[in-house]
């Protein structure tokens, strides 16, 4: 059933994101039935625009963009919203900086917009544990959390949904899930692009920050988490919560590129790192302390988002009894080429003897060869409107993530690499060879 009656408010609609992302989304799922033409899309933002003009900003296909219309401020936005018609819910997205994410929120309120809303936010949720607990408070003191939905745009990846299913739609991962078989967690988060044109904003926050104490922490939540009791957002919260609950943080490292100085809003001494690596443990009874490392950078040689499980190993009994036999791992790609891998030892053909490392992969470009992905914030934006809040964030694990991360956060002089390179491990990690498996989906 399409979603019928609803009033899709962006509020910022004059900028980059609703061009780029927001509009385009909405109109796919409108094409593909998801949302009918019961529902209107208003903009609103400091730019005056007349509802023509609106939507001829975006330049979208006409039947799309007749349910386009445009509100400067939000001064009597509500009763604009509603003369057009009585709609049963109102979803408010803040395509906002979010320093004014408080105020907006209660000038909404004073305009009378109460139960049937819902309010999308972007990150960041805070800058620490005590700018998120007041945010938290804002936002809470005019709407109940249920009506708060914090994008995560991870969440919304299709290799990350595939988490959960890899763990527990099949049978034989569960009893070699835990710290009896794996010897450790890896994640590896790399981009080649800088910081481009966000220098200002990146440099007040870091890559802890901007991708490990959000992004990061998600992808590990989902792969480390027990079985919840069903799929319902608030049963896999609490999952959730129980992994960063018994997070310890025990190293870290922080690195910058060569030149972020020069990067437009960068300050000449700016100590804030594009490139950082960790080691963690989660203390609860399935991982017992193995360690988990995750490594994340800015102006590396590649861009790419892997997953390594690398489980112990066996005796060494048999076989290469002079050489190492190498560790099984199973490595999750998650971005770009979506995939997963399972390394595994075979016989050399021949009567050398010899045994060598192979694997077995899984591509979504082979398997499921018409299966259209759709984009993250058509997902997103999609599931707010529905009211399913499983890919969203709450208050308590942004906030719980803070506090784990608040050792991490202080001022240090990191060490400089080389753009364009990854630097040798800063904490002596012996990584899996992500290189190698990053490119085993690519169709080229
Ligand atoms: C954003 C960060 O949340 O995620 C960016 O602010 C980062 O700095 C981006 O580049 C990475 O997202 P993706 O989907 O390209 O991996």
């Amino acid at each position: 059933m399409p979603v019928s009656d609803s009033a899709i408010i962006i509020l910022g609609a004059s900028g980059d994101l609703a061009k780029r992302k927001l509009i385009p989304a909405l109109e796919r799922l409108f094409h593909k039935k998801e949302i009918d033409d019961t529902c209107r899309v208003i903009g609103s933002g400091r730019t005056p625009f007349s509802h023509d003009s609106f939507r001829a900003h975006f330049d979208r296909d006409r039947e799309f963009s007749q349910l386009l219309y445009y509100h400067q401020g939000i001064e009597g936005i509500r009763e604009f919203v509603y003369a057009l018609k009585n709609f049963k819910r109102i979803i408010i997205f803040f395509s906002l900086p979010p320093k004014v994410y408080a105020d907006t929120s209660e000038a909404l309120y004073k305009e009378g917009f109460r139960d049937e809303t819902t309010l999308i936010i972007e990150k960041p949720f805070g800058y620490d544990l005590d700018s998120a607990r007041q945010l938290n408070a804002d936002l809470q003191r005019c709407f109940n959390e249920l009506q708060i939905f914090r994008i995560d745009h991870y969440l919304a990846k299709e290799a990350v949904q595939n988490i959960l299913v890899f763990r527990f739609a099949n049978a034989i991962f569960y009893p070699v899930w835990n710290s009896r078989y794996i010897e450790s967690i890896q994640i590896n988060a790399l981009e080649d692009i800088g910081v481009e044109d966000r220098g200002a904003y990146f440099d007040g926050a870091g890559i802890i920050r901007d991708m490990v104490q959000n992004h990061l922490m998600q992808l590990l939540s989902l792969l480390t988490m027990e079985a919840p009791v069903n799929l319902e957002a608030e049963e896999i919260r609490i999952q959730k919560m129980q992994i960063l609950k018994a997070l310890e943080i025990k190293r870290w490292a922080k690195m910058q590129y060569q030149g972020y100085h020069d990067e437009k809003g960068v300050p000449q001494n700016s100590k804030t790192e594009t490139y950082a690596e960790l080691e963690m443990t989660i203390n609860n009874f399935r991982w017992n302390g193995i360690p988990v490392y995750i490594r994340t950078g800015k102006a590396v040689h590649r861009k790419g988002t892997e997953i390594g499980i690398r489980f112990k190993k066996g005796p060494q009994l048999l076989y290469n009894t002079a050489g190492q036999i190498p560790p099984n791992q199973i490595i999750f790609n998650i971005q770009p080429d979506a995939g997963i891998l399972m390394d595994f030892m075979a016989r050399e053909p021949g009567g050398s003897g010899r045994i060598s490392s192979t694997n077995m992969t899984f591509c979504y470009s082979n398997s499921f060869l018409d299966a259209e992905i759709p984009e993250a914030y058509q997902k997103l934006l999609l599931d707010a409107i529905r009211g399913d809040r499983t890919l969203f964030i709450s208050a308590e694990e942004t906030e719980l993530s803070w506090e784990k991360f608040a050792p991490t956060l202080q001022d240090e002089t990191p060490g400089t690499y080389e753009r364009g390179t990854l630097p040798p491990s800063p904490l002596g990690i012996d990584w899996i060879d992500f290189d190698k498996y990053g490119s085993a989906c690519r169709l080229d």
